[in-house]
């Protein structure tokens, strides 16, 4: 048994799965106080939690667990610098980038306030050059066009940024993204491109990373295509790391390289300068205020009590649900199109942070971590998997995200979206029952037979649990606190699950057996070792490639 399963509350829970699996989360509601009892608001986002399989028993248990992992002390570790991430043997400093509290944060006895105040300030400055543009490409003509090269966590966080808030951008700039080593992706992007007007930001915590150095390469031939002047480079290419002597060996000067550190996670690194193009596309004012919602949720989180505390809230759900229920997958449905890449934003944060099996001590874990997070704009998936969802014969928890004020308002528009959310998540919860049903099809003139033939088709069973979050309005600071929100989350669980977080070894071995079957595609020839199927796989390609090539 591993020290968790043995605490008190993890004993007292595992009594209370029977009741919760049969008892209906409607039922819940014959208590008049659960609806504020279950509601919090932080900041511009109320979260709803009432939806869940909780009885107010297992929410104390749940609690107490949470007290019982010491989450607090946790919770001051990494606020306070510690190296939690165990098996890097790193601080997690994130909340450090958007410390807006002029307090100083130590890591290893070092204040580091200061060096991340000066790249915010070598951030503004550069942002202000382009986008006034003072900042020209080799030709003289101003930058229109940003193109971010980067992948992960060097990508995932500004791409979903930068269109979550296009209604706060102006248009003195443009924005593109380019993670994929399928050349389709880039090609497609600087087809569009005028390469005098053309940014990159070469983004890579590592600067090693094979799709990200592949693509910064091939930009840099398409710009040397059309400049013929290897100087042009120094206009059109900047670079973020925390590897500056590769972005040196790569032939971007010191000048145009914005640093981040190693305490820095690339999947919570938007924060940093991973955030430029977030900067260039939007001004500099409006990506402080992202980080400055941030902050206030890291204030909430790290000075609110365990009971009303909206990131220890959200991770209680998804554990009772996952670990205790055995619910493993969990969807994230906005209903708000700018937040249409939050789910696969977080599907990084969250599956990268807590797929793991062994607790921090390198033992197996007895229990379930991460959840599969998947999910799209709910609208859409009503039309798509939503079927599943009702009537699946497994239970997928999902997280409900709307707004009361549309970032781009449209006559007639935002009630009817709106309707379906509170549509969906009541049906998900209430169902439809037989009684109803056939009185439903008895009122349409159907025979019994008939009747008694579509009932268990019709039936919804329920009892879905979702969690309702809405927000006053997508604006930059409300998004800083909510994408603050789902990583305070990821940590609460982590830590519960006593897992670490915050390294993503799962990810090596497939990346290293691709750096060796690389020269084995291009020169055609196999080595030893493989396994048979990837063996003959591999043949298969090499063979058809080179038939391809006979034909040209
Ligand atoms: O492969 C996973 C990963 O290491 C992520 O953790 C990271 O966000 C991504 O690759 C990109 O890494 P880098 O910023 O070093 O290029």
């Amino acid at each position: 048994m591993s020290a968790v399963t043995r605490l008190p509350a993890w004993q007292a829970l595992q009594q209370r799965i029977d009741t919760a699996l049969n008892t209906p989360i409607k039922s819940l509601f014959d208590d008049p106080a659960r609806c504020g009892q279950y509601t919090l608001k932080v900041q511009n986002i109320l979260l709803d939690i009432s939806k869940q399989p909780i009885d107010n028993d297992t929410f104390g248990l749940l609690l107490q667990l949470a007290a019982e992992v010491d989450i607090e002390s946790r919770r001051e570790a990494m606020f306070n610098g510690q190296h939690i991430n165990v098996t890097e043997d790193r601080a997690v400093l994130h909340t450090a980038l958007r410390n807006r509290s002029n307090t100083p944060v130590y890591v290893d006895g070092e204040d580091v306030m200061p060096i991340i105040e000066h790249e915010l300030k070598r951030m503004r400055v550069f942002v202000k050059a382009v986008r006034s543009g003072r900042w020209r490409g080799y030709s003289g003509k101003r930058i229109t066009d940003v193109v971010n090269i980067g992948i992960g966590g060097s990508d995932l966080g500004p791409r979903m940024v930068t269109q979550a808030l296009k209604p706060y951008a102006d248009d003195r700039i443009r924005v593109h993204f380019v993670s994929n080593v399928d050349g389709v992706e880039i090609a497609n992007v600087l087809r569009e491109l005028n390469p005098e007007r053309v940014l990159f930001v070469v983004a890579s915590k590592t600067f090693t990373t094979s799709e990200t150095m592949t693509n910064a390469q091939t930009a840099r031939n398409w710009l040397m295509a059309s400049s013929f002047d290897s100087r042009a480079v120094a206009k059109h290419f900047v670079a973020v790391s925390s590897n500056v002597a590769a972005v040196k060996a790569f032939g971007i000067k010191p000048e145009n390289t914005f640093q981040m550190w190693d305490w820095v996670g690339g999947r919570f690194s938007l924060w940093s300068a991973i955030g430029l193009p977030i900067a260039l596309y939007l001004g500099f004012k409006q990506f402080e205020e992202l980080l400055q919602g941030a902050h206030e949720m890291d204030l909430h989180f790290r000075h609110e009590p365990l009971n009303s505390n909206a990131p220890v809230w959200l991770a209680l759900t998804t554990l009772w649900n996952s670990t205790f229920l055995g619910r493993q997958s969990q969807a994230i449905l906005p209903y708000d199109w700018p937040l249409a890449r939050f789910s696969a934003y977080l599907q990084q944060a969250e599956m990268e942070s807590n797929g793991k099996s062994v607790d921090s001590h390198g033992q197996p874990v007895p229990y379930g971590t991460g959840s599969i997070i998947w999910g799209q704009l709910g609208i859409d998936g009503q039309h798509a998997f939503y079927q599943y969802l009702h009537q699946g014969n497994a239970v997928v928890p999902a997280d409900f995200i709307g707004s009361i004020e549309s970032s781009t308002p449209v006559q007639g528009h935002h009630e009817k979206l709106m309707a379906n959310f509170f549509a969906q998540t009541e049906a998900l919860m209430c169902g439809i029952d037989a009684d109803h049903v056939r009185t439903e099809l008895a009122a349409k003139g159907l025979d019994e037979a008939r009747i008694e033939q579509l009932i268990p088709h019709k039936v919804h069973e329920g009892n879905r649990p979702t969690n309702s979050l809405i927000l006053d309005r997508l604006d930059p600071r409300t998004l800083g606190a909510l994408i603050a929100l789902y990583e305070h989350k990821i940590f609460v669980l982590g830590s519960i699950w006593d897992i670490c977080s915050f390294d993503q070894w799962g990810v090596e071995l497939g990346k290293t057996l691709a750096k060796g079957i690389l020269p084995e595609l291009e020169e055609g020839v196999l080595r030893e070792g493989h396994d048979d199927s990837t063996a003959s796989l591999m043949t298969y390609f090499i063979e058809q490639r080179r038939a391809l090539k006979a034909r040209e």
